[in-house]
């Protein structure tokens, strides 16, 4: 039918979402698994009245002039730093995010990966795999002790906040920098310091912060030197955080213990960038939120905010609410 809205999915999302957008607009999924190229995406927008959007497209002001008829940005992620939200408040384009529903399983893919770091879990696999196990000895790839040792948290929001939860039942002090929710500390019995503090007394320093103009590349040479040579760093946020190089340079003098990464900089990371060829290191493919029902969850929501948007009503998780502000 000509009146549905045309939307494009920039790439296949469950089928439950998919279906309930179905149902009144007129949708074209990008099918692939890597993103669309930067024209055909373009293409796509320069026909679309709302856009589903992922992490891997980049929404800046080139894509948003393309775009005359696009009513709405659905950010199929809880950040959105790929998307030039300024650029399309001026152009009065609500811009949606998936809040809250992926907070456990990214939470969960934290407390995994500061596991795996500090027990050498990766490295283990890799020792048996290359025929190295032979016996039991006293000084076997031995770890860091994660039950009572200190947890610093830069971001204190809700994945944070949940990293801290499990790290309580592991009896674990904490310390954190950055967020502002009161509840979340007294509840954590968490103690605010400055940075630099946290990165010097913490055994683990758990990244929760979002990728902005103030917080990239805040973990750099400087900041890696403050911290204890047996720390584990744990990165579930976004890659840009931390200054690659230093990290790489850190990991290979052992100026900390492990570095354990969800996101990295660059994304995709090459199988053949240095980081990659560290047994210090472990890193997972940009999996915090990849559960069933949590990318399901996403999917719902997403959905949620781009039918709002196309109906000209307020999206239930908007990250621009000043374009509903009445002056
Ligand atoms: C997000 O939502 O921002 C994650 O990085 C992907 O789920």
């Amino acid at each position: 039918m000509l009146d549905r809205p045309r939307v494009f999915v920039s790439r296949r999302i469950p089928d439950k979402p998919l279906a309930l957008i179905r149902e009144s607009c007129e949708v074209i999924v990008w099918e692939e698994e890597n993103p669309p190229p930067r024209p055909k995406l373009l293409d796509q927008l320069a026909l679309a009245d709302g856009l589903l959007s992922m992490l891997t497209e980049r929404l800046d002001r080139e894509a948003l002039d393309a775009a005359p008829k696009l009513r709405v940005i659905s950010n199929y992620a809880v950040g959105y730093d790929n998307i030039d939200v300024a650029a399309a408040t001026e152009r009065g384009i609500p811009v949606g995010n998936t809040p809250g529903v992926l907070t456990e399983a990214t939470a969960d893919q934290a407390f995994m990966l500061m596991l795996a770091g500090a027990r050498r879990l990766v490295e283990s696999v890799q020792y048996i795999r290359d025929g190295k196990w032979q016996t039991w000895y006293p000084l076997q790839l031995p770890g860091q002790d994660v039950y009572g040792a200190t947890l610093g948290i830069i971001g204190l929001g809700r994945i944070g906040y949940a990293m801290g939860k499990r790290a309580r039942g592991f009896n674990m002090p904490i310390l954190y920098h950055g967020g502002s929710n009161q509840e979340f500390a007294d509840d954590l019995q968490a103690r605010a310091v400055d940075l630099d503090t946290l990165l010097r007394q913490s055994d683990f320093i758990s990244i929760h912060a979002p990728l902005n103009d103030k917080n990239r590349r805040m973990i750099g040479a400087r900041e890696l030197l403050l911290m204890k040579p047996t720390a584990v760093l744990v990165n579930t946020a976004r890659g840009g955080v931390i200054d690659t190089p230093a990290l790489v340079d850190a990991l290979q003098r052992n100026l900390i213990a492990c570095a354990a990464l969800d996101v990295t900089d660059p994304e995709p990371i090459p199988p053949d960038h240095p980081l990659m060829q560290l047994p210090n290191c472990v890193i997972a493919p940009h999996l915090g939120s990849s559960t069933w029902k949590t990318r399901e969850l996403m999917g719902m929501l997403a959905a949620e905010n781009l039918l709002a948007g196309l109906r000209g009503e307020r999206l239930p998780h908007c990250v621009n609410p000043k374009l509903y502000s009445t002056y």
